[in-house]
C-alpha cells in the first residue's frame, strides 16, 4: 500500500482502512482506549485489534498486516454492501474506503505522527544534542498525548529562554507584517494582541487562542505532539479543528524550525484561521480528504502546502512573514493558482520555494478548489453538521434530501430577513 503524503522513508505510520463505516468504527473504538505514545506500541495494539477484527469479519473481507523496516501498515479491504433504499443504484464494484472520523471526538484517534523532523531522531534538528530541550519538548508533547476532545487545553508556563525565542521572532515578523501581510492577517493580529495575550513578552496559551477562534470562525485548536500525518491533519480541518503544536523551537535557531512549533502555528496559521473565507477554504480541504485515496491525500496535502502554507493572494499583492520576502522578490516563479497544477507540483521543505501560486482572492481560491474537489473520486460525499459537529455521509438520496431541507430553512430565513429590510 502506498504511503500517504507526509510519510517518508523515515515515517512510521499506521493506516486504518475500514469501510462499512459504522460497523468498523465500533470495532476500532472498542479496541483503542487510551492515547498511544509510541508508534511501535501503536502498531502492536493495532495489530491486536486487527486480529480481533479479523475474527469478526465476514469471509469476503481481507485484512493484511505488514511490518517492514519498522514500518507498520494495516490494509483492510471491504466490499460495501448494496444499498437497498428504493431508487438508489447499488454499488456494483468493490470499493476500498479509508477509515475517517465521523464525530469530532473521533479526532482523539487522529494523532499519527510523522517522525521525520523529531529532535530525538533527526540529527539535523537544532535540539538533537540538547538533552534538556528534548526533555522539555517531550514534557509539553505529553500534554497532547493525554488530551481528549472537549477538555480545556492545559496551560504551559514557558521559561524565560522560551519567551526570548518567541520575542525575537515576534518582533521581526511584526515589523514585516505592516508591509507584507494581507489585510485579513493584519486585522486578526490586531485582535489577537488586544484579546489573546499576543505580545513580545508572552507566548499565548492555546486555550485562549482556541476560544478566540471559536468566536470568530468556529475553528478550535487541539494540542498535537509533533508533525501529524497528512491524513489525520486534513481530517481535523473537516471539523474546523486545527491541530496545533505547543512546544517552541530551539533557542539556537529562532528564525527557522525544521518542524512546526507554536511560533509557526500562532504567528503563521492562527491569524488566517480567524478569517471566515479562509476558514471555510481550510474546512473544504479537510472535507475533501475524508475517506480519500492515498493518492488524493497526497494531492490535497500538496494543495495545502501551496495555498495555506505558501500561497499568495493578489488582493494586496502581499504575503505573510519572512518567507514572503523571498516570494515577493524576483527569485521564485509565481504562477496563477490552478488546483490541478498545484496538486502535483513538486515541493521541497528544506529551503525557500522556487514556485509559488497566487490567487485573485480567498474567495477565488475557494471556488476553484470547489471545482477541483468535484473531480475527486469517492463513492459518497460528506457534509459537516455544525449542530452535532459530526460528518454526514451522503451516500443515498434520502440523506441528501435531509440536507436540502436544512438549506431550504436557511434560505427562507434569509429571504424573510431581506423582506424585513425592504
Ligand atoms: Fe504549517
Amino acid at each position: 500500500m502506498p504511503q500517504s503524503s507526509g510519510s517518508t522513508s523515515s515515517t512510521k505510520s499506521i493506516r486504518r482502512a475500514p469501510s462499512e463505516l459504522e460497523r468498523s468504527d465500533s470495532v476500532t473504538s472498542q479496541r483503542f482506549l487510551g492515547r498511544r505514545q509510541s508508534l511501535i506500541e501503536d502498531a502492536r495494539k493495532e495489530r491486536e485489534a486487527a486480529a480481533a477484527a479479523a475474527e469478526a469479519a465476514e469471509a469476503s473481507e481481507q485484512i493484511v498486516f505488514e511490518e517492514d523496516d519498522g514500518r507498520a501498515l494495516l490494509n483492510i479491504f471491504f466490499t460495501l454492501r448494496n444499498t437497498k433504499t428504493p431508487g438508489v443504484v447499488p454499488h456494483s464494484q468493490s470499493l476500498r474506503v479509508h477509515w475517517f472520523p465521523k464525530k469530532i471526538a473521533d479526532l482523539d484517534k487522529c494523532h499519527h505522527l510523522v517522525t521525520k523532523f523529531d529532535p530525538d531522531l533527526d540529527q539535523d534538528h537544532p535540539g538533537y544534542t540538547d538533552a534538556a530541550y528534548r526533555q522539555r519538548r517531550k514534557m509539553i508533547g505529553d500534554i497532547a498525548f493525554r488530551y481528549r476532545h472537549g477538555e480545556p487545553i492545559p496551560r504551559v508556563e514557558y521559561t524565560e529562554e522560551e519567551i526570548g525565542t518567541w520575542r525575537e521572532v515576534y518582533l521581526t515578523l511584526r515589523d514585516l507584517y505592516a508591509t507584507h501581510a494581507c489585510s485579513e492577517h493584519l486585522e486578526a493580529f490586531r485582535l489577537l494582541e488586544k484579546h489573546c495575550g499576543y505580545s513580545p513578552d508572552n507566548i499565548p496559551q492555546l486555550e485562549d487562542v482556541s476560544c478566540f477562534l471559536k468566536e470568530h470562525t468556529g475553528f478550535i485548536l487541539r494540542p498535537v505532539a509533533g508533525l501529524l500525518s497528512a491524513r489525520d491533519f486534513l481530517a481535523s480541518l473537516a471539523f474546523r479543528v486545527f491541530q496545533c503544536t505547543q512546544y517552541i523551537r530551539h533557542a539556537s535557531s529562532p528564525m527557522h524550525s525544521p518542524e512546526p512549533d507554536c511560533v509557526h502555528e500562532l504567528l503563521g496559521h492562527v491569524p488566517m484561521l480567524a478569517d471566515s473565507t479562509f476558514a471555510q477554504f481550510s474546512q473544504s480541504l479537510g472535507l475533501a480528504s475524508l475517506g480519500a485515496s492515498d493518492e488524493d491525500i497526497e494531492k490535497l496535502s500538496t494543495l495545502y502546502w501551496f495555498t495555506v502554507e505558501y500561497g499568495l493572494c493578489k488582493q494586496n499583492w502581499r504575503g505573510e512573514g519572512l518567507r514572503c520576502r523571498h516570494s515577493l522578490s524576483d527569485e521564485p516563479e509565481v504562477r496563477e493558482f490552478d488546483p490541478d497544477a498545484a496538486a502535483v507540483q513538486p515541493y521541497q521543505d528544506q529551503t525557500y520555494q522556487p514556485v509559488y501560486f497566487i490567487s485573485e482572492s480567498f474567495a477565488d481560491a475557494k471556488e476553484k478548489f470547489r471545482r477541483y474537489v468535484a473531480g475527486i473520486k469517492r463513492p459518497f460525499s460528506v457534509r459537516f453538521d455544525p449542530y452535532t459537529t459530526s460528518i454526514q455521509v451522503l451516500d443515498n438520496p434520502l440523506k441528501i434530501q435531509g440536507g436540502l431541507e436544512c438549506v431550504k430553512d436557511e434560505l427562507k430565513m434569509l429571504a424573510d430577513a431581506l423582506s424585513v429590510l425592504s
